[in-house]
């Protein structure tokens, strides 16, 4: 009887034994879904984009240009707005006017500044804002860590262009005048510093002062340098910092009785007024200086919004014009 019981107890383990390698096994636990990557994010376009550009004044043709090359460009890309406005070259304006874009929350800052000094404070408020500047035609002082690229001239090659125009025109030596532009920007600066650069040390400049880059505040600048020194005799040329000015200037030659090729004058620009007075015999060569940059600029910005690498500095390639092809291109130029 006992030996029965063990028997039926053996049978019992073995038959639970059985039963429990039979049992299908606990499901493996299954691995954590693997995390899904964010879609990406659909690229901006232009359609995206508000970008503004607080221009720094209307003071010249070439201003004029600039500013049409930028309405013109936003328009034919069908941005989203341009945010637009002209700060009648007075830096305070101009700051104002990006402040009031950071607070709108535009896309990119694209700004051309009216002098070089004085931009750490409000590059760093868009720079914190998380808003890319990009800074366009002249340049800046401040850190290059401010701002995401620099689009313009390079105004030390175009002062040392004038320079060697008039290394050719007076080979034995001479003495000329200045007349520079706006005081403290980056294109006076720039251009005064490449004119230096390249003269021949028996050419001086005698005397400069700034007209501003208008053709209004060049006349009496003209005429008070012909007050004090003969022209032809104490001065044989003028390196004038762009055609508005040299347009002014000849007004006040004009009414002196200076006459066209009594002195050798380079002007800087290449305007349609730079190259009448080419063909009118008062310039004998005019360097240029680009002011279509609106394509540039829009298509940077895009990419600035798309996170796409970019330039740090864009210079414009650019040449000198001369009388003899002056009448021929001036049909042909847009600005
Ligand atoms: O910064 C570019 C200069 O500014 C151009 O030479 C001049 O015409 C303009 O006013």
């Amino acid at each position: 009887m006992k030996t029965a019981k063990v028997s039926l107890f053996v049978v019992i383990v073995m038959v639970l034994g059985m039963l429990a390698a039979c049992a299908p096994a606990a499901a493996p636990a299954q691995p954590a879904a693997p995390a899904q990557p964010a879609a990406p994010a659909a690229a901006k376009t232009y359609k995206d984009m508000t970008l503004c550009y607080p221009q720094l004044g209307a003071e010249s043709d070439w201003r004029t240009a600039n500013t049409a090359s930028f309405k013109e460009t936003a328009t034919q890309l069908g941005i989203k707005q341009l945010v637009f406005s002209d700060a009648q070259q007075k830096q305070e304006n101009q700051i104002s006017a990006v402040r009031a874009c950071i607070q709108q929350g535009v896309d990119v800052i694209a700004l051309p500044p009216v002098v070089e000094d004085g931009w750490e404070a409000v590059l760093t408020e868009a720079k914190n804002a998380g808003i890319p500047v990009i800074i366009v035609d002249r340049s800046v002082s401040a850190d290059k860590s401010l701002y995401a690229s620099h689009i313009g001239s390079d105004m030390v090659l175009e002062g040392e262009r004038a320079a060697e125009e008039f290394n050719k025109m007076l080979p034995n030596g001479g003495a000329v005048l200045e007349l520079s532009g706006t005081t403290g920007s980056g294109a006076a600066v720039g251009r005064a510093k490449g004119f230096r650069n390249k003269l021949n040390a028996n050419i001086k400049i005698i005397d400069s002062q700034t007209g501003n880059f208008t053709r209004a505040e060049a006349v009496p600048v003209m005429q008070a340098f012909l007050k004090k020194y003969k022209s032809g005799t104490d001065f044989q040329g003028i390196f004038i910092h762009n055609d508005d000015m040299g347009i002014g200037a000849i007004e006040a030659l004009k009414a002196a009785g200076v006459k066209p090729g009594d002195l050798k004058i380079v002007s800087v620009d290449g305007t349609r007024g730079g190259f009448q007075a080419m063909v009118d015999g008062w310039f004998q060569a005019d360097v240029e200086c680009n002011p279509l940059l609106g394509p540039q600029v829009f298509e940077m910005a895009l990419k600035l919004m798309n996170g796409q690498t970019i330039d740090r500095e864009v210079l414009t390639n650019e040449t000198v014009y001369y009388p003899d092809k002056a009448a021929e291109l001036l049909p042909t130029r847009k600005y």
